[in-house]
């Protein structure tokens, strides 16, 4: 199921009163207001965007709304001196993020920080990975043009940004994955 539908059956549980029940049980969790649902990029896809982005040694991966933080965790395992840092405003996301990169053997070169991806300093990335929804790709476009520099790679799992022309895309399991280079601020 597309990532766009299950925020509609989110939406119309919402409304029927079906997500306050769920709510009513998370007494451990701080509340937060997501601005898109948790669902896991499938590992294909993740191996794909990495691919596509073409992470190498030395770079800075930043995911943003980093879930259970396999997109971190496969950056940071592509070379030994990739960092990988997951953003994510839900803070059981960052938990089990945290937990899953101590097992996987990368926590001295990842991090996972508590935060509103809009509140993100994106100034050290070279590489950005989003799977977030069109219009949020599209919210964010002016963050990410004011703050990576030149060359900075940007891959999107499922949804382009508007009228900003992808460099290339991709297929990747079941998915269409799109990159963009980030121009010389002269040309943005
Ligand atoms: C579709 S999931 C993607 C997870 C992961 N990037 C992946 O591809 O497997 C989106 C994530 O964004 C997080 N999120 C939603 N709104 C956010 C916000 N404003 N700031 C940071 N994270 C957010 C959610 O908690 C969720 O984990």
């Amino acid at each position: 199921m597309s990532l766009v539908r299950i925020v509609r059956l989110l939406a119309a549980a919402a409304s029927a009163g079906l997500v306050a029940i769920a709510h009513a049980d998370a007494t451990l969790e701080p509340p937060v207001s997501l601005d898109v649902p948790y669902v896991p990029t499938p590992n294909e896809v993740v191996a794909g965007m990495l691919r596509l982005a073409d992470v190498k040694q030395g770079d800075v991966v930043y995911d943003l709304g980093c879930g259970d933080g396999r997109i971190v965790i496969a950056a940071a395992q592509r070379a030994t001196n990739v960092r990988a840092v997951g953003v994510d405003i839900d803070p059981r996301r960052i938990a089990e993020a945290t937990a899953n990169a101590r097992r996987a053997g990368v926590a001295e070169r990842t991090r996972f920080i508590r935060q509103d991806l809009f509140d993100t300093d994106l100034r050290e990335a070279s590489v950005v990975t989003l799977y977030l929804l069109p219009s949020l790709n599209v919210k964010l476009r002016p963050k990410l043009l004011e703050e990576l520099k030149p060359g900075t790679r940007i891959v999107s799992h499922g949804f382009d940004m508007g009228d900003w022309k992808p460099a290339r895309v991709a297929r990747a399991g079941n998915s269409d994955i799109y990159l963009w280079i980030v121009p010389e601020r002269g040309r943005r």
